[in-house]
């Protein structure tokens, strides 16, 4: 069997990122665009990324629940779905989302490029439901003058932490991602004293150290987020940015998390939010609201470089249907691994608008 090559999920923090939340617009031409476009991307990434090998330009493309079944179909990633809102001692909204597109290098002009790209190449057939454009502050600290990512997996570990294997086979090498952007009350937090603070977060603020035991309250955000199954720690990646608008006194963190299964993610989020036992909730949700979350499955670089580029061709002969893709349709199955090269992909620019 052909081993399948994870996107890159698991990778370091980055000076720049672009969270692109897009949602796909009605009727199957759109999805077929889109479908058409995921053979394409590898391509491109390389292409921009190559301008500045050292800029280290990298971009994730995952798929909402909804959006897989109008895409790919049968078969389905075994724990997709919708992300659940959560209404516990504050509250977590899920809002729409078909297509993320987490954009990283070590210069925002790689990623404004690529993203220009996507949208340019995806044209009518989405409409961007939330971009994000978040930068590196300091030492990787949020907005919140913590630092944040610490104790990230990296490695091997990474990977085990992020990569789906055997649990879900013809799916192995994808992951799941949450995403939530949070917007802080920086008056609010400025207010506690930095003692408060570090009992809130669970780490000392200046010196980025993890609080003892015996100082460490239950609530600390890094107690919450810590959970086991069978004695063993199930970790995930986070890739959060700091993002902002000083004139509208914007300031965030956006979240973005990796797993293998969106269960991790999921009981972190709970265990913040209602809190573990509920009622001991996570404090720093006291001065962050969450204002968007949506949980996406994210492919393996293999899945998509393999996806047959047109899905199933609409029978009607649409006046409209040549926008689109800007080519023919293909009779080729919707398989998307059909272990071909993807030859079919080097296709000519589909052109500005
Ligand atoms: C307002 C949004 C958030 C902020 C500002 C934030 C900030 C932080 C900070 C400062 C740390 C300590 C340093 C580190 O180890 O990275 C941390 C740790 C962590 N956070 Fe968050 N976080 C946020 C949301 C979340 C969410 C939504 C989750 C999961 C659903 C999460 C999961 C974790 C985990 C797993 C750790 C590491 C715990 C450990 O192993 O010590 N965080 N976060």
């Amino acid at each position: 069997m052909l081993s399948m090559s994870p996107q890159p999920v698991a990778g370091p923090l980055t000076r720049a990122a672009i969270f692109l939340v897009v949602t796909i617009n009605d009727g199957p031409e759109p999805a077929a665009t889109v479908r058409s476009f995921c053979p394409d991307l590898s391509a491109l990434v390389r292409a921009v990324g190559f301008r500045d090998p050292e800029g280290r330009l990298s971009c994730v493309m995952a798929f909402g629940a909804d959006a897989w079944d109008r895409v790919f179909g049968a078969p389905r990633p075994k724990e997709l779905h919708p992300f659940k809102e959560i209404t516990g001692k504050h509250h977590a909204p899920a809002t729409p989302g078909d297509l993320l597109f987490h954009i990283r290098a070590m210069r925002m002009d790689l990623c404004f490029e690529l993203a220009s790209e996507i949208v340019v190449r995806l044209g009518g057939a989405v409409a961007v439901a939330d971009e994000v454009h978040g930068f590196q502050y300091f030492e990787n600290r949020d907005l919140l003058g913590f630092v944040d990512g610490t104790e990230n997996p990296v490695d091997q570990p990474a990977l085990d932490a992020t990569v789906i294997g055997e649990e879900d086979a013809p799916f192995a090498g994808g992951s799941y991602v949450i995403v939530q952007k949070y917007l802080h009350d920086l008056k609010g937090w400025n207010a506690v004293p930095v003692e408060q603070q570090e009992k809130f977060v669970g780490r000392t603020k200046l010196s980025d150290i993890e609080l003892d035991d015996a100082t460490k309250p239950s609530f600390a955000h890094n107690a919450l987020t810590v959970i086991e199954e069978n004695g063993q720690e199930l970790q995930i990646v986070r890739a959060n940015m700091p993002f902002g608008e000083v004139g509208k006194g914007e300031f965030g963190t956006y979240f973005c998390g990796y797993a293998r299964s969106p269960r991790r993610t999921e009981q972190m989020l709970e265990n913040m939010f209602v809190g573990r036992p509920p009622g001991n909730y996570d404090r720093l949700l006291d001065f962050s609201r969450a204002v968007t979350g949506t949980l996406f499955f994210v492919p393996s670089a293999t899945f998509l470089d393999d996806v047959a580029p047109t899905a199933a061709a609409p029978a009607s002969a649409d006046a409209d249907s040549t926008e689109a893709a800007g080519e023919p349709p293909s009779e080729a199955p919707p398989s998307a691994a059909d272990g071909s090269l993807g030859v079919g992909s080097l296709r000519r620019d589909t052109g500005r608008e």
